[in-house]
């Protein structure tokens, strides 16, 4: 499935479908290069989730959290960027993290990856004129609320 988005809005419109469809459990694997748009969708997600204000990017604290009330379920933001072995994302205390939580990943393939997760959308991001396309591969658990 590919979605065009063209400019900032389409990308906060298609965060907000994504943030009307997550449940706890779920994985929002964010692919591409630097600059691809992973944090600003990330950011739409979350602020359609409920967060009021600033979004920092996790490149430097891996993990960023945010919980109820502020927002409607609780939520990890990670970038595996700065991780050099997969094993690394078990060690900071992923599966902890995410328990009852849904989480949105930046560079999922450098924590092992999530496709194999039922739970997982699976996002590749790629510039197309001066905005995005999105490349979605959901899976099994997404196919009857596709955003
Ligand atoms: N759909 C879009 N159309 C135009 N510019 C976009 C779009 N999505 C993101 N951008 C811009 O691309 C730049 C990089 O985005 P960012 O989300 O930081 O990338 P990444 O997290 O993948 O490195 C930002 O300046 C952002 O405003
Ligand atoms: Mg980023």
């Amino acid at each position: 499935m590919v979605i065009e988005l063209p400019d900032l809005a389409a990308m906060d419109a298609f965060g907000a479908r994504i943030a009307q469809r997550l449940r706890p459990g779920d994985v929002v694997a964010l692919s591409g290069g630097l600059g691809a748009g992973k944090t600003t969708l990330a950011r739409g997600i979350i602020a359609a989730l409920g967060h009021a204000g600033e979004v920092p990017s996790p490149t430097f604290t891996i993990v960023e959290t945010y919980d109820p009330p502020a927002v409607r379920l609780p939520l990890v933001h990670a970038d595996f960027y700065r991780l050099e072995r997969p094993e690394e994302a078990d060690e900071l205390g992923l599966d902890d993290y995410r328990e009852g939580a849904a989480l949105l990943a930046e560079w999922p393939e450098h924590a092992g990856g999530f496709a194999g997760e039922p739970g997982c959308l699976a996002i590749t991001l790629e510039s197309a004129g001066s905005g995005r396309r999105a490349i979605v591969e959901p899976g099994g658990d997404w196919l009857g609320r596709l955003p």
